[in-house]
């Protein structure tokens, strides 16, 4: 077990962080092993799920866009290709075709669109008659849009309501031809809101940032779903291992709690394990949201596709249980 810093804020303890270096460098070819995965946009998820395969003996690649996170990722063991999807890097695609997996986790931007699918041409050369043969995209719940407070599942109707989650259904219509046309099913996974350790209720109320646009959006919902992201690794290695009857699949916990509940158990959390700790009070605005809400625009998700097709055990079924796994692995709030 290793002790860690990690951007000047909670020390969290890392557990079974193994320092060795990969074995891909830019433009040359990985070794041919069984298993090999290249991943567009290295990350909160990719990260993770990067961790884990590395100590499996997977050969694993990814991407940054920036120099000072692919250093970062480079001491925590990973081989790291800058790219930026709107200028696609040519030595770096011509990689890909020698990788059996893919997972994409870049998001649509406003005004582009899949920065990625905007040189699906040049994407689709790269990989014909490569080693590919599992692509997931990592999608999101808000392609179902306004549900009026329904149980939403994989095949209700999707209804984006804004321009991002319209460019993101397009994203997942593109990335899932791309798979069709080079022979294989893709799988989209719809993720609800992802949290775990550095990226939670309790790291917001311990770095006292202001709320983020998403979170603003969501303080106004009674339900938000979330997932941890050790649940979206294990539903992603679940299809890793044995590939899945169905294309998309939602990957949310069982409980959509709306977002002032998750901050009052973190609040409690840290108030427990840090007596004195100065957090900011709750913003007064969430009593009249709870008061004035009605159900328009709301959803809860449904995961039993995830559960009975993957087999998933949720190790975090609910905000509660993710939260205090978190708090566990944090020495010291400083
Ligand atoms: N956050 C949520 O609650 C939530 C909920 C549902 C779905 N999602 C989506 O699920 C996916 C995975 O989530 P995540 O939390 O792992 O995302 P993340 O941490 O934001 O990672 C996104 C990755 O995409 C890379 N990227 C962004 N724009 C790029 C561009 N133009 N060219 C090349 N790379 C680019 C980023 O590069 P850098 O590493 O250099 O930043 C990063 O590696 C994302 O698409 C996210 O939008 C998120």
């Amino acid at each position: 077990m290793e002790v860690g810093q990690i951007r000047g804020s909670a020390v969290y303890l890392h557990r079974g962080h193994h320092r060795r270096s990969l074995s891909v460098s830019l433009s040359i070819a990985p070794p041919k092993s069984e298993k090999r995965i290249f991943m567009l946009g290295m990350g909160f998820v990719g990260q993770t799920l990067a961790r884990k395969l590395h100590n499996q003996g997977w050969v694993v690649s990814g991407t940054c866009t920036n120099h000072v996170k692919k250093k970062q990722l480079e001491d925590m063991g990973f081989h790291v290709h800058l790219f930026d999807a709107n200028y696609p890097d040519l030595n770096v695609l011509q990689l890909l075709k020698n990788y059996t997996h893919f997972l994409v986790s870049v998001p649509p931007m406003l005004g582009i669109g899949d920065p990625m699918l905007q040189h699906e041409e040049l994407i689709r050369s790269s990989l014909v008659n490569g080693d590919m043969q599992w692509l997931c995209y990592l999608s999101s719940t808000s392609v179902y849009g306004d549900c009026g407070g329904e149980l939403v599942d994989e095949d209700y109707p999707t209804n984006p309501e804004n321009e991002l989650a319209k460019l993101r259904l397009a994203s997942e219509e593109g990335w899932s031809n791309l798979a069709h046309c080079l022979g294989f099913s893709p799988l989209i996974f719809r993720l609800g809101g992802i949290y775990g350790p550095r990226r939670s209720a309790i790291d917001t109320l311990i770095k006292q940032k202001p709320l983020s646009e998403g979170q603003k959006r969501r303080t106004h919902r009674k339900y938000t779903s979330r997932v941890h992201v050790e649940d979206i690794c294990q539903a992603l290695m679940a299809t890793i291992d044995k590939p899945p009857p169905r294309e998309v699949y939602n990957i949310v916990d069982d409980d959509p709690a709306p977002r002032e509940e998750v901050f009052e158990n973190a609040r409690k959390l840290v108030e427990k394990k840090w007596p004195g700790l100065n957090l900011q009070p709750l913003e007064q605005k969430d009593r009249s949201i709870v008061e004035t809400r009605n159900l328009k625009g709301e959803k809860r998700v449904s995961n039993a596709r995830m559960k009975n097709e993957l087999g998933v055990q949720l190790l975090h079924p609910d905000y509660r249980s993710g939260l205090q796994s978190i708090i566990d692995q944090i020495e010291s709030p400083f």
